[in-house]
């Protein structure tokens, strides 16, 4: 699968007018390095997991907080949210409030297995008497409810928790696991879960790979805030999303805390031989500075200075159009053996350390800089519904890609835009109705972008960019979906956008030519 995969980045690159830099190698390593596995563990849902129909007979019923719940009729749990792309995904019956992840990575560094304690505080709904969690090929050896052992069973990529008689709303579990990291690919095609190589290791989340090293609620539309303790080797580092709270050190563990609101797939781990640098805090629009904290291969801080140095003028530049930075942080990891990919994980964009060797800064490294950061505002602040909804987070980044590249004049918008409208043309596959093996595929991506384009065209730039501001303002925190977004676009139109909608995002063909 690996050689076939055309992740929307890369094929930016690719159709690049001026022979991008790296593209070639991007490719290559794309196609070599951890994704060269066989381990596909991934099981898929079909099989196994019940309709959708039995999810919707259970919608959470309003519960004020601290209530006592047990007397009514217990009915089995929901497995899955709806999500179409992914049946198993999350559970409707849970509301994740917050994630406590100890982890003690010691010889799991490079392949051992890694201990590990997560503390999940959940409402959860007050009908039924299990707590389902997403949980692929973890060793579970013991769970707590509210500090008492509990029972459990784990089947078909669930962990199920038998919950007491008479409890409040809102539970606190406690699960004990093991896991032996893989080198796994979700059935999108792209690497996931916990990947180790050689004294380091990170993970990557997006779709589905959370729930390949952690129980969890592991879908977009699930957000809580997070604590992660990080236990490693006195000669490593451990970095998460948010804010260092304790440097580790001398079996001391390596905390970070993320307040925000954040989904699974958002999640960053990455242990190794790294320094962490931060930079000079940006002032935005809001006023208050932005720390800026970064993560480099130790000893090399010197070869990343001019990439973490963009980050100032593309933020201003991103906040001009889409409102102020919408998070408390940001700030670059680089890490070993991610070559050609890069991850938007909320707070802190993960690349690959060998596409900015040498301080290079040429279209593809302005490319995924720009991508990644765009990404804060678009899946990060606002996360999608569904997974469905990807295009609300590829296509947005894309666009705000193009926009980048365009004012540090390294692709013109006019003939970009034109040359992306005719290779979407050639393909026969709608941006909002993506299936599993492509999901991160051309038509999200600047296939998308396209789309963005037009609909900028259609409802002029004053009314679009406000719209845009206003999406992410409002809407900062939570997880929307396609029809959100198309209400709020015909709100700041003044006019019904389903002729548009119809014929740019859902049409398999796309008109000849933009909107004028
Ligand atoms: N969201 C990433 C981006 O476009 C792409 C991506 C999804 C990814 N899943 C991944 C990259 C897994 C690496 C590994 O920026
Ligand atoms: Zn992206």
């Amino acid at each position: 699968m690996a050689s076939t995969l055309t992740v929307g980045l890369i094929l930016a690159a690719c159709s690049a007018s001026d022979g991008a830099v790296g593209v070639v190698e991007s490719e290559l390593v794309l196609g070599s390095t951890t994704t060269t596995t066989t381990t596909t563990t991934t099981t898929s849902a079909a099989t196994t997991i019940p309709p959708t129909s039995v999810v919707e007979t259970t919608v959470p019923t309003e519960t004020v907080p601290g209530e006592t719940v047990g007397d009514e009729a217990r009915s089995e749990p929901s497995v899955g949210v709806g999500d179409e792309l992914f049946p198993e995904l999350g559970s409707l019956d849970v509301d994740v409030l917050s994630y406590d992840v100890a982890l003690t990575v010691m010889d799991g560094v490079d392949d051992g297995t890694i201990q590990a304690t997560v503390g999940i505080e959940a409402t959860v709904d007050p009908s039924v008497s299990v707590l389902a969690l997403d949980a692929v090929d973890l060793d579970i050896a013991a769970v707590t409810i509210d500090g008492v052992e509990a029972d459990f069973t784990t089947a078909d990529n669930e962990l199920l928790v038998d919950l007491p008689v008479a409890r409040d709303l809102t539970v606190s579990a406690s699960i004990d696991y093991r896991f032996t990291p893989q080198n796994r690919r979700s059935d999108v095609g792209l690497p996931v879960g916990w990947l180790p190589s050689d004294g380091r290791s990170y993970v990557l989340n997006e779709p589905d790979g959370g729930r390949t090293w952690l129980p969890s609620n592991d879908h977009p539309s699930d957000k809580a805030s997070w604590t992660f303790q990080l236990t490693v080797p006195d000669d490593r580092i451990a970095a998460a999303n948010g804010e260092l709270v304790q440097e580790g050190g001398a079996g001391e563990a390596w905390i970070w805390r993320q307040d925000e609101p954040m989904s699974t797939y958002l999640v960053q781990v990455i242990v190794g031989d790294y320094d962490i640098i931060e930079s000079e805090p940006v002032v935005g629009a809001a006023g208050t500075p932005i720390p800026i904290t970064n993560v480099v291969p130790a000893g090399r801080g010197d070869d990343f200075a001019d990439a973490i140095a963009t980050i100032e003028e593309q933020i201003l530049f991103f906040e001009e159009r889409f409102g102020p930075y919408p998070l408390d942080r940001y700030g670059l990891a680089f890490v070993d053996d991610l070559s050609g990919l890069a991850m938007e994980t909320q707070g802190r964009s993960m690349l690959g350390a060998d596409d900015f060797e040498d301080r290079r800064l040429g279209y593809f490294q302005q490319l995924l800089l720009a991508h990644e950061l765009a990404h804060q505002w678009f899946g990060n602040a606002v996360s999608p519904d569904v997974w469905s909804d990807l295009w609300l987070n590829e296509s947005f980044a894309s666009y705000a890609q193009w926009l980048w590249l365009d004012s540090i004049d390294l692709q013109p918008l006019d003939s970009y835009s034109q040359q992306m409208l005719l290779q979407r043309q050639r393909s026969a596959d709608a941006t909002g109705d993506p299936g599993l093996t492509n999901l991160f595929g051309f038509e999200r991506y600047d296939g998308g972008a396209v789309v963005v384009h037009a609909l900028r065209l259609t409802m002029g730039d004053d009314a679009f960019f406000e719209m845009l501001s206003t999406w992410v303002a409002d809407n900062d925190g939570t997880a929307r979906g396609t029809d959100d977004f198309i209400a709020l676009a015909e709100e700041a139109h003044g006019s019904d956008l389903t002729e548009f909608f119809d014929d740019w995002l859902y049409a398999e063909g796309l008109p000849d030519a933009y909107p004028t």
